[in-house]
């Protein structure tokens, strides 16, 4: 066809095949009595060498994975541009020389990775450099090479000439994640896959992408500030939500293994208006500054601002401390931030934040060494936080005196840290305990 009868323009017509689908022998379509080659097995009778997962020589790392890479699993790495995707893959990759890594970019050239790794300061004696977006091209170079780790640098850019839409589409993005997974699981390989977020902050790509792959990563940071959080969103091979710290530095990201004691100002003199928060990220405590700023609105807008902490649980918040704690915030502007630009999702930070906005709208300090760990409800009761004895034992290791917890924790046992306890129930005694 050259020209189309409906639009009057020429070449327009795209050829489309259709799929019809096998049939069995009588005709009939493969959903209603095809056959195929695999049979159910019987769970116990289903062999497992025992899986030996990757060490990625990255104790962080490891960690988010659930204990190093699992082989044949396919884990997707998101983030911003310039948060330093690139810069962590590269790193591991060179890091990690026993293994053999094919890292396939489709974003710059051999040189600029060549001036990155020399930056990061690694020889790349195993680690081979392929750039390619044809997936074609890069599924046979897999085949052809055989390494034992790849990594796409990234998923929007590979394309398969089987489909008309532009790289990055929908289309393009699961198809080709779906030929990675394949090649991952025949092969026994890891992959993993680096994809960009969008202005939502969502993964561009379609939603499934997440679906498909074994393990979803989260690369995450504030471009003011120099560290930069890995959060398992999904992992099917370890446990999910647990967190990683790195700073990135001039010749690399370098590993942070007690983020709490740099998260924590060094201050000696308390300023009205900060808290800390007794959290608890995955499987590890971590102890945040919670910076509260609450002042009159001179204009008519409201602010309300929040940065590392849930605008809407800050807005729930405000709301339970005006009804339920009889505090006057009509009418103030009031700004959150949790120090360092990280961002925390435990709902025990809800004390904190509450502790901080009193004490900023009072103008008078916290008692020093004191943190918090409390969910807050809509009905103003403090609701008991989970793992309460592993947070009372860091508060002590940190150098706390005392930490507020719900009433309603039950400690397991007596517990043998040295810092005091204090138990609060609703919102009011938590108010009356730090205005006394
Ligand atoms: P990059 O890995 O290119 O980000 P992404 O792949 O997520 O888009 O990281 C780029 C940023 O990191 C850039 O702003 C420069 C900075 N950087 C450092 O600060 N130190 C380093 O050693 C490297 C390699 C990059
Ligand atoms: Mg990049």
């Amino acid at each position: 066809m050259g020209k189309c009868f409906s639009c009057n323009e020429w070449n327009t017509f795209i050829e489309e095949v259709k799929i019809t689908g096998k049939k069995t022998s009588d005709g009939k379509s493969w959903l209603y009595g095809g056959k195929s080659d695999t049979k159910p097995v019987l769970l116990s009778e289903i062999e497992s060498d025992s899986v030996s997962r990757i060490d990625t020589k990255s104790e962080e790392f490891n960690r988010v994975l659930g204990g190093g890479i699992v082989p044949g699993s396919v884990v997707l790495i998101g983030g911003e541009p310039g948060i330093g995707k690139s810069t962590l893959m590269l790193q591991f990759a060179l890091r990690v020389s026993s293994i053999k890594t094919l890292y396939i970019s489709g974003e710059e050239s051999e040189e600029q990775i060549k001036l990155r790794s020399l930056r990061i300061g690694g020889k790349g004696i195993s680690c081979l450099i392929y750039c390619e977006t044809r997936i074609e091209n890069i599924i046979e170079q897999c085949h052809s090479v055989n390494p034992d780790l790849v990594v796409i640098d990234s998923v929007q850019t590979v394309y398969s000439d089987s489909f008309e839409s532009a790289p990055g589409s929908v289309t393009q993005v699961r198809e080709c994640t779906t030929a990675l997974l394949r090649y991952a699981k025949e092969n026994n390989k890891p992959v993993f896959l680096i994809g960009h977020i969008n202005k939502e902050g969502h993964l561009a790509g379609p939603k499934v992408l997440e679906h498909i792959v074994d393990t979803v990563l989260h690369f995450e940071g504030d471009g003011h500030h120099s560290y930069r959080m890995l959060r398992a969103l999904k992992n099917r091979f370890g446990p999910g939500n647990e967190i990683a710290l790195f700073d990135m530095q001039n010749n690399g990201l370098r590993e942070i293994t007690n983020p709490s004691e740099i998260l924590l100002s060094q201050s000696e003199v308390p300023y009205s208006g900060t808290a800390v928060g007794a959290t608890i990220e995955g499987l590890r405590p971590l102890f945040v500054e919670v910076q509260s700023l609450v002042s009159p609105a001179s204009y008519g807008m409201l602010q309300r601002v929040s940065n590392g902490y849930d605008a809407k649980r800050l807005n729930m918040l405000i709301a339970v401390l005006e009804k339920r704690g009889g505090q006057k915030l009509a009418g103030k502007d009031i700004f959150v931030n949790i120090a360092g630009g990280i961002k925390v999702n435990d709902p025990a930070m809800d004390l904190s934040v509450a502790a901080s906005i009193v004490s900023s709208l009072y103008d008078r300090a916290l008692p020093p060494k004191t943190c918090f760990a409390g969910e807050v409800s809509l009905t103003g009761e403090i609701r008991a936080v989970q793992k309460a004895d592993q947070r009372i034992n860091e508060s002590e290791k940190l150098g706390f005196t005392r930490i507020y917890l719900s009433k309603y924790n039950k400690l397991t046992k007596k517990s043998q840290a040295k810092t005091e306890l204090v138990f609060v129930s609703t919102i009011e005694e938590l108010l009356k305990s730090l205005l006394h």
